[in-house]
């Protein structure tokens, strides 16, 4: 048996969850979701026709908090026509991993064999590795391979296995017999592997998760924040749909998309928490409190000059701990 107060918190959980669970589809979703189709789409035609064209790839490139890595779990878990790694099941049309650190090539070699099931001893050469990658991609009959944190490429300490890496990674796309579309996700120093590989760049598409405004996207989060508390049960106060607010929201968030939920999930659980029937704006600055541990004159739900507050600045102190928190989150049981 529970006590009462147990069970309030196991409810509160059980809700947290279910708004952690949701998915709100945006903009940048689309473009990635009908960047996707088309590449999978032409593959599929080419497999058809029995004509390996070289594959290409796409790049979703943002800031920490955008989102990337919840928008392409959601593109591969939704699509209705795509066959995903599962026990039993040889065919796997994408395989998705985090590039490991260091990027060198032997290790992403290995981290790819590990993601296609097939996990190694580390002795061996990364030739070896590379056409085991190779045999079981094919196999598998896998279309898209996809790296997320892929900006750990882009680390001058490894500069010249960075090269070896895209060099593979292009090999693959231009396999004869099978080639597989890559897909990066990774920050914006993502970018500078395709100034500095322009072979890469010419077919990979970016989709960039651009930061959020209040003039492009202040409607949408006003009716996130609507949604979300309807979600969890909660009226809102008029004070939170009035523009400021979402200014002070949006702020808070360091202009960052998945940032924006994750503070709005926080109220929700501070207003839960504290038995409310209605999300106020004490609710937001006790969110962002908790999670940043800082003053009242720091917190942009309180203070008059909350433009003045660096927010990212606040958040990333515990950004680091958070990024790793999700990986492991993200990564398959
Ligand atoms: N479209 C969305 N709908 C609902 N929640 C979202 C959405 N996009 C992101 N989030 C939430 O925002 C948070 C950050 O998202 P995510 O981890 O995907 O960001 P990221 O860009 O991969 O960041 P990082 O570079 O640190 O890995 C997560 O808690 C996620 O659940
Ligand atoms: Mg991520």
């Amino acid at each position: 048996m529970m006590t009462p107060a147990q069970q309030k918190a196991f409810d509160i959980g059980q809700k947290i969850m279910a708004l952690q669970r949701r998915f709100v589809t945006h903009a940048r979703y689309r473009e990635l979701e009908a960047k996707f189709d088309a590449l999978l789409y032409h593959r599929r035609a080419g497999i058809e026709l029995g004509q390996h064209h070289e594959a290409h790839g796409i790049a979703v490139i943002g800031r920490s908090g955008s989102g990337k890595s919840t928008a392409i779990r959601r593109l591969f878990s939704r699509h209705s026509d795509l066959q995903l790694l599962a026990d039993g099941v040889v065919r796997a049309d994408v395989v998705s991993l985090t590039v490991p650190s260091p990027a060198t090539l032997k290790h992403v070699g290995h981290s790819c064999l590990q993601a296609l099931g097939y996990p190694i001893r580390r002795d061996r050469t990364s030739g070896i590795i590379w056409e085991l990658v190779q045999n079981h991609l094919r196999q598998r009959q896998t279309m898209f391979l996809h790296l997320d944190e892929a900006q750990d490429f882009y680390s001058s300490r490894f500069r010249s296995e960075m090269q070896d890496v895209v060099n593979t990674l292009k090999s693959i796309m231009q396999n004869r017999i099978w080639p597989v579309g890559i897909i990066l996700s990774g920050m914006p120093g993502l970018m500078d592997l395709f100034d500095l590989d322009t072979q890469l760049a010419r077919r990979i598409e970016p989709i960039h998760f651009a930061p959020v405004s209040y003039t492009s996207d202040g409607k949408s989060i006003r009716s996130v924040v609507e949604q979300y508390a309807h979600a969890g049960c909660l009226g809102v106060e008029a004070i939170i749909l009035q523009a400021e607010t979402v200014r002070r929201l949006i702020h808070a968030a360091s202009d960052e998309f998945g940032l924006v939920i994750e503070i709005i999930i926080g109220a929700i659980e501070e207003a839960l928490v504290a038995e409310r029937k209605t999300l106020g704006l004490r609710d937001f600055a006790s969110a962002f409190r908790r999670r940043t541990g800082c003053i009242d004159g720091l917190n942009p739900f309180l203070s008059e000059d909350f433009l003045a507050i660096n927010a990212g600045k606040l958040l990333s102190s515990l950004e680091r701990e958070d990024r790793n928190w999700r990986r492991k989150r993200e990564e398959p049981a």
